[in-house]
C-alpha cells in the first residue's frame, strides 16, 4: 500500500533519524476500510458515516495519549444552525509553553465532496496521520521524549465548495473553512494562552496530507499542465527524464518564506532514506500570499497550488508545506478525483 511510503518520509523527518521503522500497513488500511471508504459529506444523508469518521480519530488520538479535543465551529455559508468540528490531538514536547517550542502541526481533512468515497481524498492522509501519531506515541512510550510539541489535526469542512475552474472562485474564501475557523478561533488564542504570545514565533511549520496514496509507474500516467512547463522547468525536466510516471510525492512550498526550511528538511530527509523508487518532487512557489498576486493570469495557474489546508496557513504567513500525489493530475485519479470510484480499489 503506498501511503506507507509516503509516510517513511515524514517519519525519518520527524524523528530525525536514518533509521525508520517502517509503517504499519495493516493499521492503515483497517482505518481506511472501516472508516474512511464511504461518503463523508455535511448532507444529513451521510452525516452517520462522516460522524463515525470523526469519533474514530478522536478515539485514536486519546488511546494514543495525545491531548484532545473537538474543534466545534460554525459555517454561515454552509449552515446557520449545524456544528461542524475538526479533532485536535496535542503531544506536548519538554518544550511545551516555553519561548523555545518548535512545534510542527500535521494535518489532513476528514470530510469529503458528495460525489466521492474519498479514499485518496483524503482517508489516505488521515490513516497516515494517525500512523505517524501510532509511531510517536510508542516512541513516548519507550522513553524517546520529544523536546517540541506536535499538533495533529483532522480537518472538517475543507471540501464543500466545487468552484475550481471557474472565475468566481476565491480561494481561499470558498473552501478550507475548517483550517481557517481553526487558525483564528482555536490557534491563534491557544498560542496566546500558552506561550503568552499571539505571533507564532513557536511555530515551526505545519505539513498538510491531502491526496497522497496514487502511485503509478506507467509510463505517461503523471500529466502536467503546460503552464508548469515554464514555472517549474527543473522539476519538468525530471519527471519528463522519468518518462511521466507518477511515482513521486509532490513538495509544495512557498520559495521566499520559512516554507524553505520545512521543505528542505523534509527533501534531505527523503534523500537520507535512500529509497530512489520513492522520489519526491520539489514545486517552489514564487509568492507570499495568493490574495497578493496582481495578474489574475498567474493567479489562474497557482490556485492550483492553494487547493488544500495549507493555504490558510500561507494566507496569516505561517510555514507550512503540502504533500500530495497531484489528485487529479495522476493516473486512475484524472478520473476519479471527487468522483465514486475514489474508492476501496484505488487501494
Ligand atoms: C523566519 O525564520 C527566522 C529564523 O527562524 C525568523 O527569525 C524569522 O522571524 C522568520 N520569519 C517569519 C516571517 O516568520
Ligand atoms: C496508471 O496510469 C495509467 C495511465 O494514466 C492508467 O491507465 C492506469 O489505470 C493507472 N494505474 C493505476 C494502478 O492507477
Amino acid at each position: 500500500m503506498v501511503t506507507s511510503v509516503f509516510l517513511h518520509y515524514v517519519f525519518n523527518f520527524l524523528f530525525s533519524l536514518h533509521c525508520v521503522k517502517s509503517a504499519d500497513t495493516k493499521y492503515m488500511e483497517t482505518s481506511i476500510r472501516n472508516y474512511f471508504s464511504n461518503t463523508r459529506h455535511h448532507d444529513p444523508e451521510y452525516q452517520e458515516y462522516k460522524y463515525a469518521a470523526k469519533e474514530y480519530i478522536h478515539g485514536e488520538f486519546l488511546r494514543h495519549g495525545l491531548t484532545t479535543e473537538y474543534h466545534t465551529f460554525q459555517e454561515q455559508s454552509v449552515s446557520n444552525t449545524e456544528n461542524f468540528q475538526s479533532v485536535i490531538g496535542i503531544a506536548k514536547g519538554t518544550n511545551f509553553g516555553k519561548a523555545n517550542d518548535l512545534i510542527i502541526g500535521l494535518g489532513a481533512h476528514y470530510d469529503t465532496v458528495k460525489e466521492t468515497k474519498g479514499v485518496d481524498d483524503n482517508g489516505a492522509g488521515v490513516a497516515a496521520m494517525l500512523e505517524v501519531v501510532r509511531q510517536l506515541t510508542d516512541r513516548n512510550r519507550n522513553g524517546v521524549k520529544r523536546k517540541n510539541t506536535m499538533i495533529f489535526v483532522a480537518f472538517d469542512l475543507k471540501e464543500y465548495g466545487s468552484c475550481f475552474g471557474t472565475s468566481d472562485c476565491k480561494l481561499p474564501d470558498v473552501q478550507l473553512a475548517g483550517s481557517r475557523h481553526f487558525l483564528k478561533e482555536w490557534l491563534l488564542p491557544w498560542l496566546l494562552s500558552n506561550y503568552g504570545k499571539a505571533v507564532p514565533a513557536v511555530i515551526h511549520g505545519v505539513i498538510i496530507l491531502d491526496t497522497v496514496m496514487n502511485y503509478n509507474t506507467s509510463a505517461r500516467s503523471q500529466t502536467i499542465p503546460d503552464a508548469f512547463r515554464t514555472a517549474f522547468p527543473e522539476t519538468y525536466a525530471s519527471v519528463d527524464s522519468d518518462n511521466f510516471q507518477g511515482d513521486f510525492l509532490n513538495l509544495i512550498y512557498r520559495k521566499p518564506t520559512n516554507d524553505t526550511y520545512l521543505a528542505a528538511e523534509f527533501l534531505s530527509s527523503g534523500r537520507d532514506l535512500g529509497k530512489p523508487k520513492y522520489e519526491i518532487e520539489s514545486l517552489p512557489l514564487n509568492f507570499v500570499k495568493f490574495s497578493e498576486i496582481p495578474s489574475s493570469d498567474e493567479k489562474n495557474i497557482l490556485i492550483n497550488f492553494m487547493r488544500s489546508d495549507h493555504g490558510n496557513f500561507w494566507e496569516i504567513d505561517l510555514p507550512a508545506i503540502w504533500l500530495t500525489d497531484s489528485a487529479d493530475f495522476r493516473g486512475d485519479m484524472i478520473q476519479c478525483y471527487h468522483q465514486e470510484c475514489d474508492n476501496l480499489q484505488v487501494m
